[in-house]
């Protein structure tokens, strides 16, 4: 096999072999018995524990290293020559600098370990859309991952040339000679995942968790995707893609972004309520959406990935039947809890906390410590294929075509439940002004809003006012852009309890936002675009969701929304010399609609 891979590819990874001085170094192949081999030495190692072949066929579980939960982005850096070119929301060194630190840091890096040569495909193999990569890796659990996330081993070979990009991961963990290797290694101190957009490479240290080892996902498909993206006229974003069909069988695409761990799988896999009848909702993909101009003139997105990294806490068979059935088997489970009987459990998976549970941290669980059995940022990792509504166009090399966009935030207060932009430059606008309260997936103030442009705040490859030209660029020339929507599934009554019920319900706003894409369903203005009345929307065995329910959850506070136009300036000044002026003027425009409003808009009685 190795004569069939080119030539700069072989001396790149003897120059990495050279460099990290492994043990030895395996070209990973992809397949089943490579995956098993794997697992099994895994499981000899103690990092996997093999979970009950009655309960969970082909399964394993893990618990990573305290220090090692989530994305670290904090240490997550772009390093691109000149500064202005990473923009004011990332972290930046220039690419020099970093390079002697990691040099230092890495050198002898994997001594004790075998590194791992992982030729991946981004996107459906041999389509126009995809990309490819070669990752380096000391750590099989990336290995493992990385065959369920993206089209690996010998079936990429072939489409790999000069333009690979280049990624680069190691543990930080070297193993002195008869050092004995801990069950999850990596560094707990020092972490860097560092981006060079212009030379495509990544250089990940330290950390062996999803998106910050996992290359092909953030660091690839988003950081490194968004340059390219930018520089080719495409899309790289952090969007789900779902199919939905009427009852009419009508077909339609919608892409959708929220920050982690604000709902894109749980979206993109819902099950409607039986109420909807004829409503069907199936996945293309669960978080991130690769989009470009095809030559029909409508725009056309392909998910570059083959599986889910999901949350686990609060999936179960009402909140997200088909994620369930995703899991049945073939699945890794990191930082999870495991039962007595050797299945997997997580806070809200049941009402009742089983008896006789394993913690996270590998410890019997206390029910009364007050402390979670699962880390709110435990994850599954399962093929697609193993999705009972997977799209049957998932893979297609064209892609799908899309007929909305949909952003939302999770935020207690303030923003509606849905909304719909007054054209392409407001939605251009309400999404990179979005806001979201802060979650678990990554290192930080939980709780606490942020702006989170596009939900790419920690995921972009360049300048943030670059990206927002260009969107706002990308739309001017489309014949039928696809029309932009907000959503808020997270508004919270006085007592703390989530108004909206959420999950399959959304199928209810989708409804709406399909109706209005087609022309086909009436709404109001209000000072942030158009809203529907509560008789716009299907309430079919929703009755228990009153009137009242649907205006609190609609209605616009001017208050709220003054501090809110207040943190959209606080983003302006921050990124000044590059904010698209039309931003500018719709800020004034939204303020002065805000300030000529009644206190509080949405309240009024609706004639019918
Ligand atoms: P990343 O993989 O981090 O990008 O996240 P994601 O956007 O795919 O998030 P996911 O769908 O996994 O949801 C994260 C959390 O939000 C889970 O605990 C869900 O139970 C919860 N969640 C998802 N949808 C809803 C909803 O409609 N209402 C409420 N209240 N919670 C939701
Ligand atoms: C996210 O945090 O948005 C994720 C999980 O999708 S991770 O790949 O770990 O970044
Ligand atoms: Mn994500």
């Amino acid at each position: 096999m190795i004569s069939t891979i080119k030539t700069e590819l072989k001396s790149w990874v003897e120059s990495m072999a050279d460099h990290f001085k492994p043990e030895k170094t395996y070209w990973c192949d992809g397949s089943q018995e490579e995956y098993d081999t794997l697992c099994q030495l895994m499981v000899d190692k103690g990092t996997f524990i093999k979970l009950n072949p009655k309960k969970r066929p082909n399964s394993f579980a893990c618990f990573s290293d305290p220090s090692d939960v989530a994305r670290v982005e904090d240490k997550t850096f772009i390093c691109s020559r000149r500064k202005e070119d990473a923009g004011p929301t990332n972290n930046w060194m220039s690419p020099s600098d970093m390079k002697t630190i990691l040099d230092d840091l890495t050198k002898g890096s994997m001594k004790g370990r075998t590194m791992y040569v992982i030729p991946f495909c981004m996107g459906p193999l041999g389509s126009p859309l995809s990309r490819y990569g070669v990752q380096i890796t000391d750590s099989e659990y990336v290995v493992v991952n990385m065959r369920i996330m993206t089209r690996m081993g010998n079936q990429a070979i072939p489409y790999i040339d000069e333009n690979f990009v280049k990624c680069i991961h190691t543990l930080g963990a070297p193993l002195a000679d008869g050092q004995e290797d801990v069950k999850w290694p990596c560094n707990p101190n020092v972490k860097y995942i560092s981006h060079f957009p212009e030379e495509k490479l990544i250089i990940s240290y330290g950390s062996g968790y999803g998106g910050n080892a996992l290359l092909g996902k953030k660091c690839f498909a988003l950081r490194i995707a968004s340059t390219m993206g930018r520089e080719e006229g495409w899309l790289a974003e952090h969007m789900l893609i779902m199919g939905v069909e009427s009852p009419q069988n009508e077909k339609s695409y919608v892409a959708a972004a929220f920050p982690s761990a604000c709902g894109k799988t749980n979206f993109a896999m819902m099950v409607p309520p039986e109420e909807l009848e004829g409503w069907k909702i199936t996945t293309v993909g669960d978080d991130i959406a690769w989009i470009h101009k095809g030559k029909d003139g409508k725009l056309h997105a392909i998910n570059p990935e083959a599986g889910y990294f999901g949350v686990a806490p609060g999936t179960n068979y009402n909140t997200n039947p088909s994620a369930m059935e995703s899991i049945k088997e073939n699945t890794i489970f990191t930082n999870v809890a495991i039962t007595k009987d050797g299945d997997v459990w997580w806070e809200g998976m049941t009402k009742e906390v089983p008896d006789g549970l394993t913690d996270w941290h590998g410890k019997p669980y206390d029910k009364n410590s007050g402390k979670p059995a699962a880390h709110a940022n435990s994850r599954f990792t399962a093929p697609a294929y193993q999705n009972p509504v997977i799209d049957p166009e998932w893979d297609n090399p064209e892609g799908v075509p899309i007929t909305a966009f949909i952003f939302g935030g999770r935020r207690s207060t303030a923003v509606p439940l849905v909304y719909q932009a007054f054209n392409w430059n407001f939605g251009v606008y309400m999404a990179a002004t979005m806001g979201s309260e802060m979650t678990a997936a990554a290192f930080g103030e939980i709780g606490k809003v942020r702006r989170d442009p596009f939900a790419m705040l920690p995921f972009m490859g360049y300048h943030m006012g670059d990206y927002f030209n260009h969107w706002l660029q990308f739309g001017r020339d489309l014949e039928n852009a696809p029309r932009i929507f907000g959503v808020n599934w997270f508004r919270k009554d006085k007592e703390g309890n989530f108004i909206w019920p959420g999950f399959g319900d959304n199928m209810r706003v989708l409804k709406w936002i399909i109706g209005r894409c087609k022309g086909k369903i009436s709404a109001v203005e209000c000072p942030i675009g158009w809203r529907p009345r509560y008789k716009d929307m299907d309430w079919n065995g929703l009755e228990s969701f009153t009137r009242d329910d649907f205006n609190n959850i609609m209605i616009i506070e001017t208050e709220p929304w003054k501090a809110e136009m207040l943190g959209h300036s606080e983003l302006f000044e921050k990124a000044y010399d590059k904010i698209p002026k039309e931003f500018l003027f719709m800020r004034e425009l939204l303020l002065s609609a805000l300030w000529r409003s009644p206190e509080k808009i949405g309240l009024a009685p609706e004639r019918h």
